[in-house]
């Protein structure tokens, strides 16, 4: 099969022939229909996670079971999927206490001694990333990386909700409670933003203000339910937040991952609300507040990981959302690329030319 290999960090991703396993005990084997194309992939190339190549990214997939092995007994051939990385044990301390998104068997991989899943056509080993590696014709994964869905949803839209529309809606439907009329800030509207400002929106937020370095994003921003859009570039984004929500908002959401945003999503959030860090700062970065400001205000800061998501749980209900109209995912897609072009693709990322990006496997 083809994928694209990450060969070395800050290079262009390499279009390979890759050799696949076949699904061993407890593992799908699945043609892959599509692949959003995540921001956490770029930090991944630009060394902002801690990923060795050789690798084959992609986190965003869905796709069509192909084969299944030993045991497993969720997925037949035919079945429609979304992967999604935070594959869950089901018996640690979180599993059990409902918070199977911070189970930490996630990264485990096959068995010690097994042979990995994928393998460069001279036979060396590829790293596979969070059990999925969607840049790729065919995925193996363990079985409790997938979930089933309804045949009657488009599989380039379902992509969507295996990461972006995940992590940003849960962010806002899971990790933290909106009241209905809440403010609330989204700061950077990329395919994660924009689901957390549609989850501001499906909960009845009240103003829901979105900020971005690159004004075309508004018209969008608006179609999904900002009812205020703040262009970075165009004087101090703290201020105008301050100004429409008459000092602060209540539930303030950084989906972008860079320091100074971070900061300034603290600094947005009024007395007594709510930063939620949705963005991954490249781990080697520091980022300083000012904890009087915390205290004094009783401000919350909290992370948001994968949407807090029970995914087998939220996905289906996310798709149910998408059926009947309250998700809006037609729009978020900027672009649908070949896997070829995916080098392409992470470049308008780079330079903010895109909404959600979407390789398409034939
Ligand atoms: N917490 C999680 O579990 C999780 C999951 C997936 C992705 N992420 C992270 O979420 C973040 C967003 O991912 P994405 O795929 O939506 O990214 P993206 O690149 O599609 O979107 C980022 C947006 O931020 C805007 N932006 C960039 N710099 C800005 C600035 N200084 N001021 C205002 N706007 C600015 C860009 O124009 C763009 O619209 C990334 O850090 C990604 O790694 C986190
Ligand atoms: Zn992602
Ligand atoms: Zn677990």
């Amino acid at each position: 099969m083809k994928a694209a290999v990450m060969r070395a960090n800050n290079a262009p991703l390499v279009i390979e022939d890759v050799e696949i396993d076949a699904p061993g005990p407890g593992e799908v084997l699945l043609k892959t229909a599509a692949s959003g194309i995540c921001h956490s992939d770029l930090t991944v190339i630009e060394g902002g996670l801690p990923v060795p190549p050789p690798c084959i990214l992609g986190h965003e997939p869905a796709g069509i079971v192909e084969a299944v092995g030993a045991g497993v007994t969720d997925f037949v051939p035919g079945d429609h999927v979304i992967g999604c990385l935070t594959a869950w044990c089901g018996v640690c301390k979180f599993c059990t206490q409902g918070r199977p998104y911070l189970c930490l068997t996630q990264f485990a991989g096959r068995p010690g001694g097994a042979k990995p899943r994928l393998r460069a056509a001279n036979g060396d080993p590829i790293a596979q990333f969070a059990n999925l590696s969607s840049f790729a014709e065919k995925m193996l994964c363990p079985e409790r990386s997938l979930v089933k869905i309804r045949n009657d949803m488009p599989l380039d839209r379902a992509s969507l909700i295996g990461c972006g529309v995940t992590t940003g809606l849960g962010a806002a439907l899971n990790t933290v409670h909106i009241p209905a009329g809440a403010s609330v800030v989204i700061v950077g509207c990329g395919g994660v933003g924009l689901s957390a400002l549609q989850g501001a929106r499906i909960v009845g937020a009240g103003k829901i203000i979105a900020v971005d370095a690159q004004a075309w994003k508004f018209d969008l921003a608006q179609k999904l339910g900002a009812t205020h859009c703040i262009d970075a570039k165009a004087g101090d984004p703290v201020a105008a937040v301050h100004a429409l929500t008459g000092g602060g908002a209540d539930f303030v959401f950084e989906c972008i991952g860079l320091v100074p945003t971070v900061q300034q999503a603290i600094a947005m959030t009024g007395r007594g609300g709510t930063a939620v860090l949705v963005g991954v700062v490249p781990i080697q970065h520091l980022v300083s507040i000012s904890a009087a400001d915390i205290t004094l205000s009783e401000k919350k800061i909290t992370g948001s990981y994968m949407g807090s998501n029970r995914f087998r749980f939220d996905m289906p209900k996310y798709i149910d959302f998408y059926l009947d109209g309250r998700l809006r995912l037609d729009e978020m897609i900027s672009s649908r690329v070949q896997l070829g072009e995916v080098n392409a693709a992470f470049d308008r990322m780079r330079k903010g030319e895109a909404a959600r990006q979407v390789i398409v496997f034939e």
